[in-house]
């Protein structure tokens, strides 16, 4: 057995986001966000499910910091839902959901757990829907009206703040795969939403700084390791495009105040512009504190002559999958931190989610989830090695603490430490809780 020592400063947590677990979709003034309208559109999501309900944590904050307390973790990420907050979009704030975060923030810090708030986690008021959602320029000031008011309200409560959640999903996957709301397929609309989202991203932090609010304030792409199949300029040049479009595409422009050039020739090249107004790049390149990386999976590519736009495809290899039939690719975690680290300089890191989904029974009150701490322990070991070689990741939390709503996939897909009954609602630990409790507790792992 060896141990393996964590900083002594190193943060341990859980993350989730609003739509996915609080439910009550219609109470405290809330009006509908682009989520609700999407999962009640017949066929968009497996089985019809809604969050109407989801884990019910609206109601359930007492019973949901229990299990983080108990869980011994330093820091929970959550999402404020800015239909609760400000219901129409723009306009007044509610009082209403002001008083439910208030209350979730309070008994958080009370149990000596550190708010680390997520500003967008994806549900877009739908009425800013109605008037062309983040196609539309005019939503990026009603983002900063939004998270200015967010600031406002909890100033020196919460002093970790991210502006968006995964920026290649709320562009490329909801508007050109259109797997998510609002489930549009094409590329160009993808192109003008990543450029939107960005600069609003740069001027929430611009805002941020104006306003003196305490703390820092950071920004959660997803990035994935892709490594070409062969040494070939084709397969190469393949996988850097695939690359590209997921992780430089959403690092650079705010890192280095750049768009990748290669992609960006590509896409001009196959008909696709990049909207950029004067400005836009110094806004979205605003300094940050930290960056927060979510990483779940990765891939060998190729090249494939006119497979998708990138002409590339991925193989299929000897990486064994999650039971979302994602890859796994434990040393691509430690590859991605690298080139992070080595690409934009010493810029601290919050791994802010990885995890996996694994099905597992609940059975005599226990839930066996071998394979999900064999995920988490292979991942943090990659991790380590990463912070040995020098990158500065300060804290990881798990995706996710509970079961919950997972987007196009509904209730049919567990990534959670603790086990949901959708029935009855009832919260079970399962064996991956109790050994990430072992290793909050310890900041060490054993192998
Ligand atoms: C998202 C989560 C999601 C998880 C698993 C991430 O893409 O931020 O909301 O549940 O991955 O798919």
């Amino acid at each position: 057995m060896t141990t393996v020592k964590f900083p002594d400063d190193f943060k341990w947590g859980t993350a989730t986001a609003a739509y996915q677990i609080e439910g009550a979709y219609d109470e405290g003034n809330r009006a509908p966000s682009i989520w609700d309208t999407f999962a009640k559109t017949p066929g968009k999501v497996l089985n019809g499910d809604t969050g109407d309900v989801a884990c019910d944590s609206y109601h359930r904050i007492d019973e949901d910091i229990r299990l983080l307390k108990e869980l011994n973790v330093d820091v929970y990420r959550f999402s404020i839902a800015w239909p609760r907050i400000i219901p129409q979009g723009r306009g007044e704030v509610n009082a209403e959901g002001i008083a439910y975060y208030e209350e979730l923030i309070d008994k958080l810090i009370a149990n000596g757990i550190e708010p680390f708030v997520t500003l967008y986690h994806w549900d877009l008021p739908q009425s800013l829907q109605d008037e062309g959602g983040w196609e539309n320029r005019a939503t990026i000031d009603a983002f900063v009206a939004y998270s200015e008011a967010v600031f406002h309200a909890f100033n020196g409560k919460v002093k970790k703040w991210i502006t968006l959640n995964e920026p290649w999903c709320i562009s490329i996957l909801s508007n050109y795969i259109g797997e998510h709301a609002p489930g549009k397929q094409d590329l160009q609309t993808a192109l003008d939403v990543a450029h939107h989202i960005l600069v609003a991203h740069g001027k929430s932090v611009k805002r941020f700084r104006e306003l003196a609010i305490e703390g820092e304030i950071g920004y959660a792409p997803n990035t994935e390791w892709r490594t070409p199949y062969s040494t070939s300029p084709e397969d190469v040049l393949a996988t850097q495009l695939r690359s590209g479009s997921f992780n430089e595409w959403f690092l650079s422009p705010v890192l280095k105040g750049e768009y990748p050039e290669l992609l960006m020739n590509w896409y001009e090249k196959k008909g696709f512009t990049v909207k950029i107004e004067p400005g836009d790049m110094d806004i979205i390149s605003q300094p940050i504190d930290f960056l927060g990386i979510n990483y779940y999976t990765g891939s060998f590519i190729r090249h494939a002559s006119g497979n998708d736009i990138f002409d590339s495809e991925e193989i299929s290899s000897s990486l064994g999958k999650t039971d979302f039939n994602w890859n796994i690719y434990a040393d691509g975690f430690y590859q991605v931190l690298s080139w992070i680290t080595a690409t934009y300089g010493q810029i601290p890191i919050y791994i802010t989610e990885n995890g996996a989904c694994y099905e597992a029974d609940l059975v005599d009150g226990k839930v066996n989830d071998e394979a999900r701490i064999n995920f988490l322990r292979d991942h943090i070991m990659a991790l380590h090695r990463a912070i040995s070689s020098g990158v500065p990741v300060k804290g990881y939390m798990v995706w996710s603490l509970m079961d919950n709503f997972e987007w196009a996939f509904g209730y049919s897909k567990p990534f959670g430490l603790v086990h949901i009954d959708f029935n009855t609602l009832e919260r079970t630990p399962k064996e991956s809780y109790y050994w990430y409790k072992q290793l909050s507790s310890s900041n060490q792992l054993e192998v």
